[in-house]
Protein backbone atom coordinates (compact mmCIF):
# COMPACT_ATOMS: atom_id res chain seq x y z
CA UNK A 1 0.00 0.00 0.00
CA UNK A 2 1.05 3.25 -0.66
CA UNK A 3 1.90 5.25 2.25
CA UNK A 4 1.40 9.56 2.08
CA UNK A 5 4.30 11.50 3.67
CA UNK A 6 4.00 15.10 3.77
CA UNK A 7 7.19 15.94 6.05
CA UNK A 8 5.53 20.18 5.96
CA UNK A 9 1.50 19.10 6.58
CA UNK A 10 0.66 20.18 9.88
CA UNK A 11 -0.36 17.41 11.17
CA UNK A 12 2.94 15.53 10.35
CA UNK A 13 4.95 18.24 12.17
CA UNK A 14 2.66 18.12 14.90
CA UNK A 15 3.02 13.92 14.89
CA UNK A 16 5.21 12.27 12.88
CA UNK A 17 5.30 9.06 14.47
CA UNK A 18 1.61 7.61 12.98
CA UNK A 19 3.07 8.13 9.51
CA UNK A 20 6.63 6.69 10.94
CA UNK A 21 4.83 3.31 12.03
CA UNK A 22 2.76 3.20 8.98
CA UNK A 23 5.77 3.40 6.85
CA UNK A 24 7.78 0.89 8.67
CA UNK A 25 5.19 -1.54 8.02
CA UNK A 26 4.23 -1.00 4.82
CA UNK A 27 7.36 0.55 2.97
CA UNK A 28 10.16 1.00 5.14
CA UNK A 29 12.23 1.92 2.14
CA UNK A 30 10.05 4.70 0.86
CA UNK A 31 10.88 6.65 -2.09
CA UNK A 32 9.95 10.40 -1.71
CA UNK A 33 8.94 12.68 -4.95
CA UNK A 34 8.13 15.88 -2.17
CA UNK A 35 12.12 15.18 -1.04
CA UNK A 36 13.49 13.77 -3.93
CA UNK A 37 15.02 10.86 -2.03
CA UNK A 38 14.43 7.72 0.10
CA UNK A 39 13.19 7.73 4.06
CA UNK A 40 14.63 4.83 6.25
CA UNK A 41 11.77 4.53 9.06
CA UNK A 42 13.15 1.19 10.57
CA UNK A 43 16.21 0.96 13.13
CA UNK A 44 18.09 -1.87 12.22
CA UNK A 45 17.82 -0.07 8.46
CA UNK A 46 19.11 3.29 10.16
CA UNK A 47 21.70 1.91 11.67
CA UNK A 48 23.37 -0.04 8.78
CA UNK A 49 22.65 3.14 6.89
CA UNK A 50 24.84 5.21 9.19
CA UNK A 51 27.52 2.75 9.66
CA UNK A 52 27.99 2.16 5.68
CA UNK A 53 30.15 4.42 4.10
CA UNK A 54 29.18 4.30 0.62
CA UNK A 55 26.47 6.60 1.85
CA UNK A 56 28.90 9.78 1.37
CA UNK A 57 28.03 12.96 3.98
CA UNK A 58 30.43 14.76 1.70
CA UNK A 59 27.95 14.82 -0.78
CA UNK A 60 25.43 16.25 0.94
CA UNK A 61 26.65 19.63 1.75
CA UNK A 62 24.82 22.47 1.52
CA UNK A 63 26.74 24.62 -1.84
CA UNK A 64 26.96 28.50 -1.95
CA UNK A 65 27.11 29.03 -5.12
CA UNK A 66 25.84 31.74 -7.25
CA UNK A 67 27.65 34.21 -5.45
CA UNK A 68 27.00 38.16 -6.16
CA UNK A 69 30.17 40.25 -6.58
CA UNK A 70 29.37 41.89 -3.37
CA UNK A 71 29.58 38.79 -1.70
CA UNK A 72 32.76 37.67 -2.75
CA UNK A 73 35.94 38.37 -0.66
CA UNK A 74 34.77 36.09 2.92
CA UNK A 75 32.28 34.31 1.66
CA UNK A 76 34.83 32.27 -0.59
CA UNK A 77 36.40 31.23 2.31
CA UNK A 78 33.42 30.68 4.34
CA UNK A 79 31.51 28.02 1.32
CA UNK A 80 35.32 26.15 1.39
CA UNK A 81 34.67 25.98 5.22
CA UNK A 82 31.05 25.14 5.54
CA UNK A 83 31.93 21.99 2.97
CA UNK A 84 34.72 20.89 5.97
CA UNK A 85 31.94 20.86 8.32
CA UNK A 86 33.42 17.37 9.74
CA UNK A 87 29.48 16.45 9.47
CA UNK A 88 30.21 17.03 5.55
CA UNK A 89 32.98 14.85 5.22
CA UNK A 90 33.94 11.42 4.52
CA UNK A 91 36.78 9.89 5.53
CA UNK A 92 40.13 10.02 5.15
CA UNK A 93 39.56 13.81 5.39
CA UNK A 94 36.90 13.61 8.25
CA UNK A 95 38.71 11.00 10.37
CA UNK A 96 41.83 13.29 10.49
CA UNK A 97 39.80 16.87 10.83
CA UNK A 98 37.59 14.60 14.03
CA UNK A 99 40.86 13.43 15.48
CA UNK A 100 42.69 17.22 15.46
CA UNK A 101 39.09 18.88 16.45
CA UNK A 102 38.53 16.25 19.39
CA UNK A 103 41.89 16.79 20.94
CA UNK A 104 40.35 20.69 22.02
CA UNK A 105 36.74 19.20 22.45
CA UNK A 106 37.71 16.36 24.98
CA UNK A 107 35.25 14.53 27.74
CA UNK A 108 37.59 16.67 30.37
CA UNK A 109 37.07 20.04 28.58
CA UNK A 110 33.11 19.05 28.73
CA UNK A 111 32.97 17.60 32.40
CA UNK A 112 34.86 21.14 33.51
CA UNK A 113 31.62 22.92 31.94
CA UNK A 114 29.08 21.07 34.37
CA UNK A 115 29.37 23.97 36.99
CA UNK A 116 29.05 26.65 34.55
CA UNK A 117 26.11 25.07 33.20
CA UNK A 118 24.21 24.73 37.06
CA UNK A 119 25.33 28.77 37.20
CA UNK A 120 23.64 29.59 34.03
CA UNK A 121 20.95 27.73 34.53
CA UNK A 122 19.92 29.31 38.26
CA UNK A 123 20.64 32.37 36.52
CA UNK A 124 17.80 31.61 33.85
CA UNK A 125 15.26 30.29 36.32
CA UNK A 126 15.99 33.20 38.92
CA UNK A 127 14.85 36.02 36.42
CA UNK A 128 11.60 33.99 35.10
CA UNK A 129 10.37 32.40 38.55
CA UNK A 130 8.65 35.71 40.09
CA UNK A 131 6.48 35.83 36.84
CA UNK A 132 4.61 32.87 36.89
CA UNK A 133 5.21 31.97 33.53
CA UNK A 134 7.44 31.67 31.10
CA UNK A 135 8.23 30.64 26.95
CA UNK A 136 10.79 27.54 27.96
CA UNK A 137 11.97 27.75 24.55
CA UNK A 138 12.76 31.96 24.56
CA UNK A 139 13.67 32.41 28.35
CA UNK A 140 15.27 29.30 28.67
CA UNK A 141 16.02 26.34 26.62
CA UNK A 142 17.42 28.89 23.32
CA UNK A 143 19.58 30.67 25.74
CA UNK A 144 21.25 27.86 27.90
CA UNK A 145 23.23 26.31 25.16
CA UNK A 146 23.75 29.00 23.16
CA UNK A 147 25.51 30.98 26.09
CA UNK A 148 27.10 27.36 27.00
CA UNK A 149 28.75 26.95 23.76
CA UNK A 150 29.76 30.59 23.21
CA UNK A 151 31.52 30.69 25.95
CA UNK A 152 33.32 27.33 25.76
CA UNK A 153 34.56 28.82 21.55
CA UNK A 154 35.54 32.11 22.81
CA UNK A 155 32.49 34.39 21.83
CA UNK A 156 31.88 37.06 23.72
CA UNK A 157 28.58 37.52 25.46
CA UNK A 158 27.58 40.45 23.91
CA UNK A 159 28.02 39.45 21.06
CA UNK A 160 25.18 36.72 21.08
CA UNK A 161 21.99 38.79 19.57
CA UNK A 162 23.71 39.26 16.36
CA UNK A 163 25.04 35.62 15.87
CA UNK A 164 21.54 34.23 16.44
CA UNK A 165 20.48 36.26 13.97
CA UNK A 166 22.75 35.16 11.63
CA UNK A 167 22.44 31.27 12.69
CA UNK A 168 18.92 31.53 12.00
CA UNK A 169 18.92 32.83 8.83
CA UNK A 170 21.78 30.11 7.94
CA UNK A 171 20.02 27.42 9.37
CA UNK A 172 16.63 28.43 7.79
CA UNK A 173 18.67 27.25 4.58
CA UNK A 174 20.85 24.42 5.42
CA UNK A 175 18.02 22.54 7.54
CA UNK A 176 15.16 22.88 5.06
CA UNK A 177 15.15 20.10 1.85
CA UNK A 178 12.49 22.39 0.50
CA UNK A 179 14.47 26.15 0.74
CA UNK A 180 13.07 28.93 -1.62
CA UNK A 181 15.70 30.99 -3.48
CA UNK A 182 14.67 34.26 -1.22
CA UNK A 183 15.92 31.96 1.77
CA UNK A 184 18.94 30.73 -0.43
CA UNK A 185 20.16 34.54 -0.27
CA UNK A 186 19.62 35.77 2.83
CA UNK A 187 21.39 32.57 4.38
CA UNK A 188 24.67 33.55 2.14
CA UNK A 189 24.69 37.43 3.23
CA UNK A 190 24.52 35.97 6.68
CA UNK A 191 27.27 33.54 6.36
CA UNK A 192 29.81 36.21 4.43
CA UNK A 193 28.89 38.44 7.89
CA UNK A 194 29.57 35.25 10.22
CA UNK A 195 32.48 34.57 8.04
CA UNK A 196 33.84 38.06 8.82
CA UNK A 197 33.44 37.70 12.15
CA UNK A 198 34.55 34.44 12.81
CA UNK A 199 38.14 35.55 10.90
CA UNK A 200 38.50 38.25 13.18
CA UNK A 201 38.10 36.43 16.26
CA UNK A 202 40.81 34.32 15.32
CA UNK A 203 43.08 36.73 14.99
CA UNK A 204 41.96 38.24 18.71
CA UNK A 205 42.40 34.50 20.15
CA UNK A 206 45.51 34.01 18.34
CA UNK A 207 47.10 37.18 19.57
CA UNK A 208 46.13 36.13 23.19
CA UNK A 209 45.15 32.73 23.67
CA UNK A 210 43.14 31.46 26.75
CA UNK A 211 41.47 28.71 27.47
CA UNK A 212 38.69 28.33 25.00
CA UNK A 213 38.35 26.15 22.01
CA UNK A 214 39.13 28.71 19.59
CA UNK A 215 42.40 29.05 21.44
CA UNK A 216 42.66 25.57 21.39
CA UNK A 217 41.64 24.66 17.62
CA UNK A 218 44.65 26.93 16.88
CA UNK A 219 47.42 25.25 18.58
CA UNK A 220 46.43 21.56 17.90
CA UNK A 221 48.49 19.63 16.26
CA UNK A 222 48.93 15.46 16.20
CA UNK A 223 51.79 14.07 13.94
CA UNK A 224 53.17 17.15 12.35
CA UNK A 225 48.82 17.76 11.67
CA UNK A 226 47.43 21.13 12.24
CA UNK A 227 43.89 22.58 11.38
CA UNK A 228 43.86 25.49 8.47
CA UNK A 229 42.43 28.48 8.99
CA UNK A 230 39.63 27.59 6.98
CA UNK A 231 38.99 24.25 9.22
CA UNK A 232 39.10 26.46 12.81
CA UNK A 233 36.63 29.02 11.58
CA UNK A 234 34.66 26.39 9.85
CA UNK A 235 34.68 24.28 13.12
CA UNK A 236 34.01 27.03 15.37
CA UNK A 237 30.43 28.10 13.12
CA UNK A 238 29.67 24.51 12.96
CA UNK A 239 30.06 23.87 17.09
CA UNK A 240 27.97 26.88 17.64
CA UNK A 241 24.95 25.47 15.22
CA UNK A 242 25.67 21.78 15.95
CA UNK A 243 25.60 23.41 20.05
CA UNK A 244 22.30 24.97 20.14
CA UNK A 245 19.39 24.50 18.50
CA UNK A 246 19.62 20.53 19.14
CA UNK A 247 19.66 20.88 23.23
CA UNK A 248 17.08 24.34 22.86
CA UNK A 249 15.05 21.02 21.40
CA UNK A 250 16.24 18.40 23.53
CA UNK A 251 14.76 20.27 26.73
CA UNK A 252 11.54 21.97 24.72
CA UNK A 253 10.24 18.33 23.18
CA UNK A 254 11.23 16.94 26.42
CA UNK A 255 9.59 19.07 28.86
CA UNK A 256 6.39 18.58 26.37
CA UNK A 257 6.88 15.05 26.98
CA UNK A 258 6.54 15.47 30.43
CA UNK A 259 3.02 17.66 30.10
CA UNK A 260 1.58 14.58 28.36
CA UNK A 261 2.89 12.48 30.95
CA UNK A 262 2.35 14.40 34.64
CA UNK A 263 2.62 11.20 36.15
CA UNK A 264 6.42 10.92 34.76
CA UNK A 265 7.21 14.11 36.15
CA UNK A 266 6.34 13.04 39.45
CA UNK A 267 8.43 10.32 39.02
CA UNK A 268 11.03 12.29 38.68
CA UNK A 269 10.76 14.82 41.28
CA UNK A 270 9.97 12.18 43.55
CA UNK A 271 13.36 10.18 42.10
CA UNK A 272 16.01 12.99 41.28
CA UNK A 273 18.26 10.63 40.79
CA UNK A 274 16.57 9.45 37.93
CA UNK A 275 17.53 12.16 35.43
CA UNK A 276 20.02 10.69 33.11
CA UNK A 277 17.93 8.36 31.82
CA UNK A 278 15.21 10.71 31.90
CA UNK A 279 17.23 12.52 29.41
CA UNK A 280 17.75 9.42 28.08
CA UNK A 281 14.19 8.73 27.62
CA UNK A 282 13.27 12.39 25.99
CA UNK A 283 16.26 11.67 23.44
CA UNK A 284 14.86 8.57 22.43
CA UNK A 285 10.91 9.87 22.48
CA UNK A 286 11.16 12.97 20.77
CA UNK A 287 14.32 13.57 19.98
CA UNK A 288 15.93 16.88 18.22
CA UNK A 289 16.99 15.58 15.57
CA UNK A 290 14.43 14.01 13.06
CA UNK A 291 16.62 12.86 10.01
CA UNK A 292 20.65 12.47 8.81
CA UNK A 293 20.99 12.67 4.96
CA UNK A 294 23.31 10.83 2.80
CA UNK A 295 24.15 10.55 -0.93
CA UNK A 296 24.31 7.08 -2.39
CA UNK A 297 27.66 7.03 -3.82
CA UNK A 298 27.48 3.75 -5.92
CA UNK A 299 24.63 1.58 -6.27
CA UNK A 300 22.99 0.01 -2.99
CA UNK A 301 20.38 -2.33 -2.62
CA UNK A 302 18.90 -1.67 0.99
CA UNK A 303 15.49 -3.31 1.85
CA UNK A 304 14.80 -4.46 -1.52
CA UNK A 305 15.11 -1.43 -2.85
CA UNK A 306 17.61 -0.18 -5.78
CA UNK A 307 19.06 3.09 -4.28
CA UNK A 308 20.70 4.42 -7.37
CA UNK A 309 24.10 6.04 -6.90
CA UNK A 310 23.66 9.88 -6.44
CA UNK A 311 20.08 9.37 -4.39
CA UNK A 312 19.63 11.19 -1.45
CA UNK A 313 18.64 9.19 1.39
CA UNK A 314 17.33 10.35 4.53
CA UNK A 315 17.54 7.88 7.99
CA UNK A 316 14.86 9.31 10.17
CA UNK A 317 16.69 8.95 13.33
CA UNK A 318 12.94 9.50 15.23
CA UNK A 319 11.28 7.18 13.47
CA UNK A 320 13.99 4.27 14.12
CA UNK A 321 13.94 5.15 18.01
CA UNK A 322 9.84 4.27 17.74
CA UNK A 323 10.78 1.34 16.19
CA UNK A 324 8.76 -1.66 18.20
CA UNK A 325 11.69 -3.96 16.91
CA UNK A 326 14.18 -2.38 19.03
CA UNK A 327 11.99 -1.32 22.08
CA UNK A 328 9.27 -2.56 23.64
CA UNK A 329 5.92 -0.23 23.81
CA UNK A 330 7.97 2.33 22.12
CA UNK A 331 4.90 4.97 22.21
CA UNK A 332 5.40 4.85 26.13
CA UNK A 333 7.35 7.89 27.69
CA UNK A 334 8.62 5.61 30.35
CA UNK A 335 11.97 8.12 32.07
CA UNK A 336 12.97 4.49 33.77
CA UNK A 337 13.35 2.58 30.48
CA UNK A 338 16.01 0.23 30.58
CA UNK A 339 18.79 -1.06 27.64
CA UNK A 340 17.79 2.63 25.61
CA UNK A 341 19.88 2.09 22.97
CA UNK A 342 18.49 5.11 20.70
CA UNK A 343 20.08 6.77 17.55
CA UNK A 344 19.29 10.10 18.60
CA UNK A 345 23.07 11.33 18.80
CA UNK A 346 23.58 9.10 15.57
CA UNK A 347 25.72 6.15 14.74
CA UNK A 348 29.08 5.31 13.71
CA UNK A 349 32.05 7.60 12.42
CA UNK A 350 29.88 10.58 12.67
CA UNK A 351 28.53 10.25 16.18
CA UNK A 352 27.58 13.30 18.01
CA UNK A 353 30.69 15.01 19.52
CA UNK A 354 29.13 17.08 21.93
CA UNK A 355 26.80 14.27 23.37
CA UNK A 356 28.11 14.56 26.51
CA UNK A 357 28.02 17.96 26.66
CA UNK A 358 24.24 18.04 25.60
CA UNK A 359 23.75 15.50 28.45
CA UNK A 360 24.95 17.26 30.83
CA UNK A 361 23.32 20.38 29.84
CA UNK A 362 19.86 18.24 29.27
CA UNK A 363 20.28 16.21 33.09
CA UNK A 364 21.21 19.87 34.78
CA UNK A 365 18.17 21.85 33.11
CA UNK A 366 15.64 18.96 33.57
CA UNK A 367 16.52 18.45 37.87
CA UNK A 368 16.27 22.59 38.38
CA UNK A 369 13.08 22.57 36.28
CA UNK A 370 11.70 19.68 38.65
CA UNK A 371 13.22 21.07 41.83
CA UNK A 372 11.29 24.33 40.92
CA UNK A 373 8.08 23.46 39.50
CA UNK A 374 5.73 20.63 40.65
CA UNK A 375 3.08 21.31 37.71
CA UNK A 376 3.29 22.77 34.33
CA UNK A 377 0.61 23.90 32.33
CA UNK A 378 1.05 24.89 28.81
CA UNK A 379 -0.91 27.91 27.61
CA UNK A 380 -1.51 27.91 24.59
CA UNK A 381 -3.82 25.63 22.22
CA UNK A 382 -1.92 25.35 19.11
CA UNK A 383 1.55 24.98 19.24
CA UNK A 384 4.48 25.94 16.48
CA UNK A 385 6.81 23.07 14.85
CA UNK A 386 10.00 24.51 13.05
CA UNK A 387 9.52 23.42 9.45
CA UNK A 388 12.12 21.59 9.54
CA UNK A 389 12.91 17.78 8.37
CA UNK A 390 16.26 18.06 10.21
CA UNK A 391 15.83 19.79 13.48
CA UNK A 392 12.42 19.10 15.59
CA UNK A 393 11.33 21.85 18.10
CA UNK A 394 8.76 23.94 18.43
CA UNK A 395 8.62 27.87 18.21
CA UNK A 396 7.60 29.01 21.61
CA UNK A 397 6.71 26.63 24.65
CA UNK A 398 4.47 29.24 26.99
CA UNK A 399 3.88 28.17 30.20
CA UNK A 400 2.25 28.62 33.51
CA UNK A 401 3.23 26.39 36.95
CA UNK A 402 1.59 25.52 39.96
CA UNK A 403 3.34 25.11 43.14
CA UNK A 404 6.69 24.14 43.89
C1 LIG B 1 27.00 15.16 15.06
C2 LIG B 1 22.74 15.02 17.36
C3 LIG B 1 24.30 18.34 20.54
C4 LIG B 1 28.48 18.61 18.15
C5 LIG B 1 25.72 14.83 15.42
C6 LIG B 1 24.90 13.83 14.76
C7 LIG B 1 23.70 13.83 15.39
C8 LIG B 1 23.76 14.79 16.46
C9 LIG B 1 22.49 12.97 15.05
C10 LIG B 1 25.32 12.92 13.60
C11 LIG B 1 25.41 13.58 12.28
C12 LIG B 1 25.61 12.60 11.14
O1 LIG B 1 25.51 11.39 11.31
O2 LIG B 1 25.81 13.07 10.01
C13 LIG B 1 22.81 15.90 18.43
C14 LIG B 1 21.76 16.07 19.41
C15 LIG B 1 22.21 17.00 20.30
C16 LIG B 1 23.52 17.41 19.88
C17 LIG B 1 20.44 15.31 19.41
C18 LIG B 1 21.53 17.56 21.51
C19 LIG B 1 20.64 16.94 22.21
C20 LIG B 1 25.56 18.68 20.18
C21 LIG B 1 26.39 19.62 20.89
C22 LIG B 1 27.56 19.71 20.19
C23 LIG B 1 27.48 18.82 19.07
C24 LIG B 1 26.00 20.33 22.19
C25 LIG B 1 28.78 20.52 20.46
C26 LIG B 1 28.86 21.67 20.90
C27 LIG B 1 28.42 17.69 17.12
C28 LIG B 1 29.52 17.46 16.19
C29 LIG B 1 29.09 16.48 15.28
C30 LIG B 1 27.74 16.11 15.70
C31 LIG B 1 30.88 18.17 16.19
C32 LIG B 1 29.83 15.95 14.06
C33 LIG B 1 30.52 14.67 14.33
C34 LIG B 1 31.15 14.11 13.07
O3 LIG B 1 30.73 14.43 11.96
O4 LIG B 1 32.08 13.31 13.23
N1 LIG B 1 25.01 15.39 16.46
N2 LIG B 1 23.85 16.72 18.74
N3 LIG B 1 26.25 18.21 19.09
N4 LIG B 1 27.38 16.85 16.81
FE1 LIG B 1 25.67 16.73 17.82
Amino acid sequence: MAVAYDPKSPAVLANPYPVFRQLQIDDPVHWSELLGGWVLTRYADVQSFLRDLRFSSSRIAPRMETLSDAERGRIDSLGRALSLWMVFTDPPDHTRLRMLVHKAFTPQVIARMRGRVEAIVEELLSQVEHRGEMDLIGDFSYPLPATVIADMIGVPSENLEQLKQWSDDIAGFAANALSTAAVRQRAQQSMAAMAAYFWELMEVHRRAPSDNIMSRLIAVEEAGETLSEDEIVGTCIFLLFAGHETTTNLIGNGVLAFLEHPEQWQVLRDNPSCVASAVEECLRYDGPVMSMARVASEEIELGGKRIRQGDRVFGMLNAANRDPRQFPEPDRFDIRRQDNRHVAFGFGIHFCLGAPLARVEGQVALSALARRFKRFELQTSELQWNESIILRGVKALPLSWVGS
